[in-house]
């Protein structure tokens, strides 16, 4: 399923006399299966991008084309909190997508355990978020957002939360789930190392209102391994990033 993001504006209101620009004439084209980061300030309407997409939100001006298809396509978000509901098992949570589209109790329980022997969760069908760590929380979250069959996936600082080695083998496991499933994807995040390794294209955004200041090709074959960060592309590449996001960095915290 391919995006086409065409001259995407959004205000907020926050009282009568303030506005917030959030994004500011966003125009970009998204490939079917491809990877795709976005990177910037925080501020700068990321998440505010992911929810136009979802159809939770509606731009001012501009609008978003799925060209592949008439109807809509079907999106989800993953989120830094897992957004797990605490009273059901993880056999439960990880079928509430397929339960919500009216999938049959015995079919989705038998979609759920297959899938959670894929993805090496089997054993935990009967726990509850509580008894897992956040690094397991996430990867129910994953689950569940995979199990879907979504068209887009819509990936909001998923692993924000998680410390540095639990991230890097969630990020192994993203690209795992991904290849195996090809699906459309949109990360934000604002880990560059993050975006280099997981993407096929990063998009660095400006300080608020959000507009494109650049997007780059990721020149790194598949599958990806974590030795690549020693690789010079991706050290040229990660340069590079940090130059751009540096300034706006800045300016956001008034800097320069
Ligand atoms: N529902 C809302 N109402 C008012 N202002 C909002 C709302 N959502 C986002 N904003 C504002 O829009 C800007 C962009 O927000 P957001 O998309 O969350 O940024 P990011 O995800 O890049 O940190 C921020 O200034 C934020 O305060
Ligand atoms: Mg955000």
């Amino acid at each position: 399923m391919s995006i086409i993001f065409e001259g995407i504006s959004k205000r907020f209101a926050h009282n009568t006399e303030r506005e917030v620009a959030a994004l500011d004439k966003v125009s970009f084209k998204v490939e079917e299966n491809e990877f795709v980061s976005i990177i910037g300030p925080s501020g700068c309407g990321k998440t505010t991008l992911l929810r136009i997409v979802a159809g939770l939100l509606k731009p001012d001006t501009g609008r978003i084309e799925f060209p592949d298809r008439e109807e809509l396509p079907k999106a989800v978000m993953v989120f830094q909190d897992q957004g797990l509901l605490p009273w059901l098992t993880v056999l439960d949570n990880i079928g509430l997508g397929l339960e919500l589209q009216g999938v049959s109790k015995v079919t989705r329980h038998a979609q759920v355990l297959e899938f959670m022997k894929r993805v090496k969760l089997d054993g935990f069908e009967s726990y509850y978020p509580h008894e897992l760590s956040g690094g397991m929380r996430q990867r129910v979250a994953l689950a569940r957002a995979f199990l879907t069959s979504p068209d887009i996936l819509l990936m909001d600082e998923p692993f924000g939360a998680l410390d540095a080695q639990t991230r890097i083998i969630l990020q192994e496991e993203l690209l795992n789930i991904w290849r195996m499933e090809q699906k459309t994807v949109l990360f934000v995040t604002h880990d560059i190392d993050e975006a280099i390794l997981l993407s096929d294209r990063i998009i660095v955004l400006t300080d608020r209102p959000g507009k494109i200041k650049k997007i780059f090709d990721v020149p790194l074959g598949r599958p990806r391994e974590l030795h690549l960060k020693d690789d010079p592309r991706f050290i040229e590449i990660r340069w590079q990033i940090w130059n751009l996001l540096e300034k706006e960095v800045r300016k956001e915290l008034k800097l320069t």
